[in-house]
């Protein structure tokens, strides 16, 4: 039997006064009936489903699957919507309302009689969103991930959904696609629900999410389309019920081991570089210190285990097949924390024993590994005081050390305005410079450090030059991209006074990135130089722009950093 006065849901139900009458009543016109209000868990399906959010559609099916879970363990099931990011669609990015679909989250759990949570997630902010939110709060929360999408074939070849993008201007300047061939790519790689089936930002936030232990262990890796997706869900439900009556709160997962695990398993994966914005955001909210440095401390001697799109060759459905995620953590047992606590209360590494991998050429060993130092490096110097990031994995060998002239673009507009001009000074020594598009000055810092080359260099077949900006890239695209300058140049970085024509160095190999001017003439520039209006004075935007935090940070605001836990002071009267 439960005792209801433990439940924080009590406050709501458990009275007999005029209040629990209140309470009660509204929900009883769905046809509860009283038992319902005495002493379950009431469990919150947190609902990023929208039919905005492609990735997610398929959402709403498998808040159903949770709930048929929630009711076999005894709890009270009760889904809710939240802001839904669709990363396709929404103008100017979704990363501009990330903070905001997190406050959504935050303030949706807190205000309601729930005890547990569980978070449908899928496109990528949609997972950090409604962590970052249910973190401030403090509940027992788990994550049922939506899953990849299932591979994609167009005219024989295998694609990545997310890849194929940063193929189009390629292919249509070298291929000569028409629009009918636009058109037939499109729905070979879209070919099923779920999100993008590379390891992208979409599953490599659900791989974090199973790295600090947030999802039953082998979640992350299954398609959206396997029925064995649906089993997890329901699974899910189940234990988020036993979860509330064990108190296995999100702090108490989310600990400081728990961070450098997902850092290690992200490096072991060939993760999105968007995780360190997204871990540092989601630490931030639990009060776990965690800063860039740790990012290449902790996980850029990682091996790459697995060969997979954008840095390798396959994609996340022959990743499951080859074992998934369950391989991957296996084998790096050696260098994870094992003092962990995941949602089964096991700890991390134990819920893996028994994983078998299938395919060594999706999944390689420690031993072998398909590169030897995988992580995300670090980079400082005079162009990124602050620090800024670039995924070695996904670059050009030949570019990792590297100096060229800077063609400067100041924003995405003078960028697309001349990067196929024929007079453009640019080859393939030349380092492109963009300005504008970190979190205050876009602002919401899109995915577009890896700008496409101009058509003319393109052409000769260089597709990869040194790009450095205050912008992320897309989990999806790869290049010798350098990204997340910190600070940005819209509030005066050093990368606001860069000039077409300064030399640039780029040493990834000691992690340096530097612009080859004086110091006299850095100072001088930099009295020059005035901050640019903000395109947006009201509403949101002008306070995200207010008070966005800098990417080193994790670009969340500043006022949303670390939590308010579950308790509302007052009543409702
Ligand atoms: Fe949603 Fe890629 S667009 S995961």
């Amino acid at each position: 039997m439960e005792d209801k006065n433990k439940l924080r849901s009590a406050e709501w139900f458990g009275g007999n006064d005029k209040m629990g009458f209140v309470h009660r009543s509204w929900l009883r016109n769905q046809g509860y009936p009283d038992d319902y209000f005495e002493g379950k868990p009431v469990i919150g399906i947190c609902n990023t489903w929208s039919e905005l959010t492609p990735c997610n559609g398929h959402l709403r099916d498998f808040a159903e699957v949770v709930k048929r879970g929630i009711l076999e363990a005894g709890g009270f099931p009760l889904e809710f919507p939240v802001m839904s990011l669709g990363e396709t669609i929404m103008r100017p990015t979704t990363m501009l309302f990330r903070n905001l679909a997190s406050m959504d989250t935050e303030e949706s759990i807190r205000a309601n009689p729930l005890d547990g949570i569980v978070l449908l997630t899928g496109c990528d902010k949609t997972t950090p969103s409604t962590i970052m939110g249910a973190c401030s709060v403090d509940l027992p929360t788990i994550v049922v991930p939506g899953g990849p999408m299932l591979s994609g074939r167009f005219r024989g070849e295998k694609i990545g959904s997310g890849s194929m993008n940063w193929m189009i201007k390629e292919k249509q300047e070298i291929a000569g696609y028409s629009a009918a061939d636009i058109r037939e790519a499109e729905v070979c790689v879209a070919r099923s629900i779920g999100h993008c089936n590379t390891m992208g930002t979409a599953s490599t936030m659900a791989t974090m999410c199973e790295a600090l232990g947030l999802t039953l262990p082998g979640f992350s890796s299954i398609p959206a389309a396997d029925s064995r997706k649906k089993l997890f869900a329901q699974l899910s439900g189940r234990r988020i019920v036993d979860m509330v009556k064990e108190d296995l709160k999100l702090s108490k997962i989310l600990t400081r081991e728990a961070f450098e695990n997902a850092i290690v398993t992200n490096a072991a994966v060939g993760g999105s570089t968007n995780l360190i914005i997204h871990l540092t955001a989601i630490a931030g909210r639990i009060g776990v210190e965690l800063n860039l440095e740790d990012f290449d401390t902790v996980g850029s001697k990682v091996p790459l285990l697995v060969n997979m799109k954008p840095s390798g060759k396959y994609l996340m459905e022959d990743f499951f097949y080859a074992g998934g995620l369950s391989v991957v953590m296996k084998e790096l047992s050696p260098l994870l924390r094992n003092n962990t606590v995941t949602v089964n209360n096991k700890a991390l590494t134990d819920n893996y024993l028994d994983a078998v991998c299938y395919d060594d050429d999706v999944i390689s060993t420690l031993n072998n590994p398909f590169q030897k130092e995988a992580g995300i490096a670090v980079l400082k110097g005079n162009l990124c005081e602050n620090g800024a990031v670039i995924k070695p994995s996904a670059a050009s060998e030949k570019l990792m050390s590297h100096r060229g002239r800077a063609v400067v673009f100041e924003s995405m507009e003078d960028y697309h305005e001349r990067i196929d001009e024929p007079e453009l000074d640019i080859d393939e020594n030349s380092v492109i410079v963009l300005k504008g598009v970190g979190p205050k000055g876009y602002p919401g810092m899109p995915e577009v450090g890896n700008v496409d080359l101009p058509k003319k260099l393109l052409a000769k077949g260089i597709t990869d030059l040194v790009r450095i900006s205050d912008g992320r890239m897309s989990g999806t695209a790869a290049g010798t991209v350098v990204l997340h300058v910190s600070p940005e140049s819209t509030v005066g970085g050093t990368l606001a006074i860069v000039q077409n024509g300064d030399w640039i160095e780029l040493d990834v190999k000691n992690r340096k990135l530097h612009l080859d001017i004086s110091e006299d003439e850095l100072l001088k520039r930099k009295k020059a130089w005035t901050p640019p209006m903000p395109l947006v004075d009201r509403g949101y935007v002008k306070m995200y722009i207010s008070h966005v935090e800098q990417a080193d940070k994790g670009a969340d605001l500043d006022f949303l950093v670390g939590g308010s836990g579950s308790k509302v002071e007052r009543d409702l009267h």
